[in-house]
């Protein structure tokens, strides 16, 4: 059997930096609050001229110099993000386009937060079964563009960013060993842009209600996502064969320190096995997971033969866990001087506020 395997990754992250103090400009909140509840400090928003598009593109330019892979290699991209820059087309024509990937199909996936896990799946499955040979993944929100910043249970909670991966066919084994996808729509209120689609058409007073922004029960949310996210890591190390033991590196979607550590304990994963970024970044939903995966490389956490463990929760609700043998060489990020992945970017300005 053909099998799927990462081959090269990418991460951006826009420049503007928006800090706890920044919001506490905008809202009645602290950054000790955001810090106890959260274990966010700052998050990157999009510059005026940057989009869903333009944040992927950077991503995937990085992930293609890795792969050592060109655009026209490529056969399929898929967007897993929930704040395309349109409903129609999808986000990810316009990011082939960009990319010269003239020979590419694209398509969106919807899946909010577990967008990349879902994503991921769904290449692996198009290159196992030799319908495709090589896939741009990308998990990408820009979602300050759907914030109220006039809300402060939901505007300290999330940023902006892109990460991105190629996935390809080989002949060698490891990739995507157990995978655990999950849905409930009895969630639906749980976070939901309430007004924009076919439900709920966008009028004057949907606009003057802010349903075009998003809204989140926060408590009922944190109770599921901290049970589902523990019942997906669980159920993807089952499918994998595998116990918690067996892992060396544990990726989650970052939403919530607190949930995280939540996970952490019930799951009995150590804190030393978990990679975080959330404090620098927030919550960047489809985006969270591999632009962890892109940091932890770089940060010589990741080996080849090393056991991933990647999990994510969001808005349906829906979950995602997926167990991977990684295979690439980490040092394959050196041989694109220039092109490397954008992190630890300096800090150029201080948005006072993006809206
Ligand atoms: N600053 C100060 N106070 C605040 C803020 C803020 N930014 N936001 C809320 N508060 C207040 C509330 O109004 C409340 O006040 P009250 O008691 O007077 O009513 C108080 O703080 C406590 O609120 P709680 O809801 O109890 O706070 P909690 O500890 O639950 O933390 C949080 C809130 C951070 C939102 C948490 O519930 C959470 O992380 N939920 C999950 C979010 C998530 O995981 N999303 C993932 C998916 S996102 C996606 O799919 C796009």
């Amino acid at each position: 059997m053909t099998n799927a395997l990462i081959t090269g990754w990418g991460m951006y992250a826009p420049s503007r930096i928006m800090s706890n103090h920044d919001l506490e400009k905008l809202v009645d909140t602290s950054d000790e609050w955001i810090v106890t509840r959260t274990g966010i400090r700052e998050r990157r928003i999009a510059a005026d001229d940057e989009t869903t598009t333009t944040l992927s593109v950077n991503a995937a330019r990085d992930a293609l110099a890795v792969a050592g892979m060109s655009p026209d290699e490529l056969d399929l991209v898929i967007v897993g993000t929930c704040t395309p820059d349109y409903y129609m087309p999808a986000t990810a024509v316009l990011v082939a386009h960009e990319l010269g990937a003239t020979r590419a199909a694209g398509f969106d996936l919807m899946a909010a937060c577990s967008g990349f896990v879902f994503s991921l799946a769904t290449a692996t499955a198009y290159v196992r079964s030799g319908m495709y040979r090589n896939v741009l993944v990308v998990g990408v929100e820009v979602l300050s563009r759907f914030l109220d910043y006039t809300d402060r249970n939901t505007c300290v909670l999330f940023g902006d960013g892109a990460g991105a991966v190629i996935v390809s066919a080989s002949d060698q084994p490891g990739g995507l060993l157990g995978l655990d996808m999950y849905s409930d729509g009895s969630g639906k209120e749980g976070i939901i842009f309430p007004a924009g689609g076919a439900a709920c058409p966008t009028t004057p007073k949907t606009i003057a209600e802010g349903g075009h922004f998003v809204h989140m029960a926060g408590k009922e949310v944190y109770k599921y996502a901290t049970r589902q996210l523990a019942e997906s890591a669980r159920a993807a190390l089952r499918d994998a064969g595998l116990s918690v033991d067996d892992v060396d590196q544990f990726l989650f979607h970052q939403a919530n320190l607190r949930i995280i550590e939540s996970v952490q304990h019930a799951v009995g994963i150590p804190a030393d096995k978990t990679y975080l970024n959330i404090a620098k970044y927030g919550n960047t939903s489809a985006a969270s997971v591999p632009m962890a995966l892109v940091e932890a490389i770089a940060a010589g956490r990741i080996a080849p033969g090393d056991r991933l463990l990647m999990a994510a929760f969001g808005a349906g609700f829906t979950a995602g866990a997926a167990v991977l043998e990684w295979t690439a060489d980490p040092a394959r990020a050196l041989l694109a001087p220039g092109e490397q992945t954008r992190m630890g970017q300096p800090r150029t300005e201080s948005v006072e506020a993006a809206a």
